[in-house]
């Protein structure tokens, strides 16, 4: 009997697709993979681009010594059966741009692909990263009507990564000693908590003083822009991908760990019917628990405030899709 070896394999394995093969799509299938966690399906646009890419990463294989799938397709009906699909399709910034400034392109882009993915994976779990990522996490959630558990955006891993390296860095310390929380929207708004942030349990407030404090919470506040005016061709993706695949591994694996995640409030916080990011507890019904913080005055207000940020954008959002579908 002949049988179909990628067929069989795939049937046993979980299967992550990413729509959008560029920078971060394309990194995200390498961490993805190299990590052991699932099979990848890497879709895009562009003709023969995806396919070229898992090409290269299948030849990876033997020396990353692993044996996971990675298909390269333009084809949803390639991603049917996925257990997470994760969003990187659209624009990135270019120098001098805001995250907002893509909200005009990414929307539409983001729509069709939920609608698409959600079709043939009607179980998946949806993390977004694309820009503005609060925005499209939430035309997500109403694109697929999925409940909000199954419903993610990507930001505060990568933005508390960056306050924990600019500490590790100004500290001498390694990095993987500093433990920091970032909330609210991926944008100049977003609430990073230096009262939480330790080096092995020691706050940071007992070893860096306030203006050095401010020094690196501006920088952490400004972090993709400073990579965007570097580059001057698109924005970071390493950090970005290692973010994404920090959600994908507590969520196959049902680690439950306790991450910043830009989720659809209901009530929490005070804030309702917006994105935005909050410590949540990632395992393998996807958000399994919303962590309400005990936070200050002045913190609550910075919340109120990106969130207020958000709700503006969403609604900018709305109208450009009325206007797109006539
Ligand atoms: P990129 O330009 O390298 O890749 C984007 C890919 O999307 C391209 O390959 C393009 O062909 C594809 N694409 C466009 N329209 C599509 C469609 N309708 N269907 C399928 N694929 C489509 O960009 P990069 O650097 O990978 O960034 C992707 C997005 O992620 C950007 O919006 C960027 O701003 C965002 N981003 C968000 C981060 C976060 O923390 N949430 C961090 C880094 C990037
Ligand atoms: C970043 O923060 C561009 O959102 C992207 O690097």
């Amino acid at each position: 009997m002949v049988s179909s070896p990628s067929s069989s394999i795939l049937c046993n394995s979980p299967r992550v697709t990413i729509v959008g093969a560029g920078r971060v799509g394309s990194t995200l299938a390498q961490r993805i993979t190299e990590k052991n966690l699932a099979d990848v399906v890497l879709l895009d646009i562009v003709a023969g681009m995806p396919q070229g890419l898992a090409l290269d990463l299948m030849e990876a294989r033997g020396i990353e010594l692993h044996n996971r799938q990675i298909i390269g397709t333009n084809n949803y009906a390639d991603t049917s059966g996925s257990s997470i699909v994760v969003i990187t399709a659209g624009f990135p910034r270019k120098p001098g741009m805001s995250r907002d400034d893509l909200l005009k392109t990414n929307a539409k882009i983001v729509v069709e692909a939920a609608k698409n993915a959600i079709a043939y994976s009607p179980n998946a779990i949806f993390i977004v990263v694309t820009n503005p990522l609060d925005v499209m996490t939430y035309l997500t959630w109403q694109a697929t009507g999925l409940p909000r558990d199954r419903i993610m955006g990507m930001a505060g891993v990568l933005d508390s990564a960056r306050f924990e390296a600019f500490i590790a860095l100004e500290l001498g310390v390694l990095p993987a000693d500093v433990k920091a929380m970032v909330l609210g929207s991926h944008g100049d708004l977003m609430v990073p908590l230096p009262r939480y942030a330790t080096v092995n349990g020691i706050p940071i407030t007992e070893l860096l003083d306030a203006e050095t404090i401010e020094r690196l919470l501006a920088r952490t506040r400004n972090g993709g822009a400073e990579i965007v005016e570097l580059m001057q061709t698109g924005g970071a993706f390493f950090a970005p991908a290692s973010a994404t695949s920090v959600m994908v591994e507590s969520i196959l694996l049902n680690q439950s760990r306790l991450l910043p995640v830009a989720t659809y409030l209901q009530g929490e916080y005070g804030l309702e019917n917006v994105v935005i990011g909050v410590p949540c507890r990632l395992g393998c019904g996807g958000i399994e628990s919303v962590l309400e913080l005990s936070l200050s005055d002045g913190e609550r207000a910075a919340l109120r405030a990106s969130a207020q940020s958000v709700r503006k954008n969403i609604d900018r959002a709305q109208e450009i899709l009325v206007a797109i579908q006539g």
